[in-house]
């Protein structure tokens, strides 16, 4: 019998067989304990037409002579990737719920990539129906290159818009105009169920007018999904040496949060909602899958130079370095280069952090998988939180306040901080 510490008495009887105690089992069939985990796939395509001014990704720009043979070997080598490390990590029989192209550009390969790429997959994997999108810069989604994506299955695109005001474009140093944007955007349209636009928010030159101008013509392509990212500022980008010699400016912090808000009142009037707090859906549906189940504990393995993933309790991430990722897959060694293994405490400070993206935390899915009720263990933090009106709790949901939408990861990052205070 289960009982309170504080009613027991020493004693030498009362064997313990197990725990939990049987009777807290229930009949279950076998089929339901040999459920095969879902997996998440992500490919990474480190090449683009330009470099922007303000990215901070790991690409390298296609040009010159050796760009066709460099992308090449490059497919050849992933598709050698996918193959190792499937046996290797015993994919192949679980089911993948989503495929994610992502760069980089991954429009810049043609259809003879792409098809390699699926061979491989399809060889390797278990893939069936699932969601599958694919990144592209608007300059390169040519109706062709279309065709190429509807043929392999892709029925979700996202294109990386950032602005629809050509002088703020061309302070981005991208080739795109606004008028190709809206042409990509329409090609997108008659290719998949789902187009995502990104916006940047807090670019180089925007003001209210420039930005609010953006937001209107963004909000009339009607596409099912709008994402807007904040511009963060790094040192590797040639905005931040342009900053630095007063070349350039970026709108202040107080600024930026104004633009945003503005998007929070727009995407409200038009009926675009959060189903993350930087992602505004036609009625909030549309969620993407690639997304919003990394954030709830999915796994997803990541092929590609620097790309990363999770397997289990493990987070990982390949080698950053181009040739070494070739040399290493191309002498059959998976080249994964630095991890992190988590325990039981990562991984709710993780389903916390990365769980408050979706904008609303389910409190019951929490207890029932780490056992602990969440208002318990964070009381004080939530009432805070709430005080300060960045969230609404009732007993089943943490849900964001347009407040807290505007302040991004804040939320998640001060729950998260306070249960870390609380177990160190
Ligand atoms: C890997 S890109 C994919 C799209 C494609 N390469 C393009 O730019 O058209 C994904 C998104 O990252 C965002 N991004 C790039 N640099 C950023 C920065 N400095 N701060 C915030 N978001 C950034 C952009 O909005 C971009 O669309
Ligand atoms: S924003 Fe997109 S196109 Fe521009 S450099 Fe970054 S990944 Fe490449």
């Amino acid at each position: 019998m289960e009982e309170k510490a504080s009613n027991l008495k020493p004693s030498r009887k009362g064997f313990v067989t197990n725990y939990p105690y049987f009777r807290q089992w229930k009949k279950i069939k076998p089929e339901g304990m040999t459920k095969l985990e879902p997996l998440i796939i992500y490919l990474h395509i480190p090449f683009c037409m330009q470099r922007c001014s303000y990215c901070y990704y790991s690409t390298t720009t296609l040009q010159g002579k050796k760009r066709k043979e460099k992308l090449n070997k490059y497919v050849d080598t992933l598709c050698h990737e996918i193959q190792i490390a499937s046996k290797y990590f015993q994919l192949k029989n679980r089911p993948v719920i989503s495929i994610y192209f992502g760069g980089g550009t991954p429009t810049v390969m043609n259809e003879g990539h792409f098809s390699k790429i699926m061979e491989a997959l399809h060889n390797n994997l278990n893939i069936e129906n699932p969601e599958f999108t694919v990144e592209a810069e608007p300059v390169t989604l040519t109706a062709k290159k279309a065709q190429t994506l509807q043929n392999i299955g892709v029925n979700r695109i996202s294109l990386g818009v950032q602005s629809l005001d050509n002088d703020i474009i061309k302070l981005c140093n991208r080739l795109d105009t606004a008028d190709r944007a809206l042409k990509a955007i329409d090609i997108a349209k008659n290719t998949a169920d789902v187009v995502n636009i990104d916006l940047l928010s807090g670019l180089a030159g925007e003001t209210m007018e420039s930005w609010s101008y953006t937001l209107d013509k963004a909000l009339s392509t009607e596409v099912e999904s709008i994402t807007v990212y904040k511009m963060e500022l790094y040192a590797n980008t040639e905005y931040y040496r342009k900053i630095r010699s007063d070349a350039i400016e970026i709108p202040s912090d107080e600024i930026e949060l104004d633009f945003m808000n503005h998007a929070l009142n727009r995407f409200e009037e038009e009926n675009y909602l959060p189903w993350s707090f930087f992602t505004f859906t036609k009625q909030g549906l549309y969620e993407n899958v690639y997304a919003s189940d990394i954030w709830r504990g999915t796994d997803c393995y990541a092929f590609g130079v620097s790309a990363f993933g999770s397997l289990g309790n493990w987070l990982f991430q390949n080698t950053n370095e181009q040739d070494k990722y070739i040399t290493l897959v191309n002498s059959d060694k998976i080249p994964i280069n630095r991890g992190k293994y988590m325990n039981s405490l990562d991984q709710m400070i993780r389903s916390i952090m990365l769980g408050m993206k979706l904008s609303s935390f389910d409190l019951n899915k929490f207890q029932n998988k780490y056992g602990f009720k969440l208002q318990t263990l964070c009381s004080d933090t939530l009432n805070n939180l709430e005080k300060e009106e960045f969230i609404i709790v009732s007993d089943d949901y943490i849900k964001m306040t347009n407040k807290g939408l505007l302040y991004g990861d804040y939320t998640g990052k001060y729950l998260a901080g306070s249960l870390m205070a609380f177990y160190k």
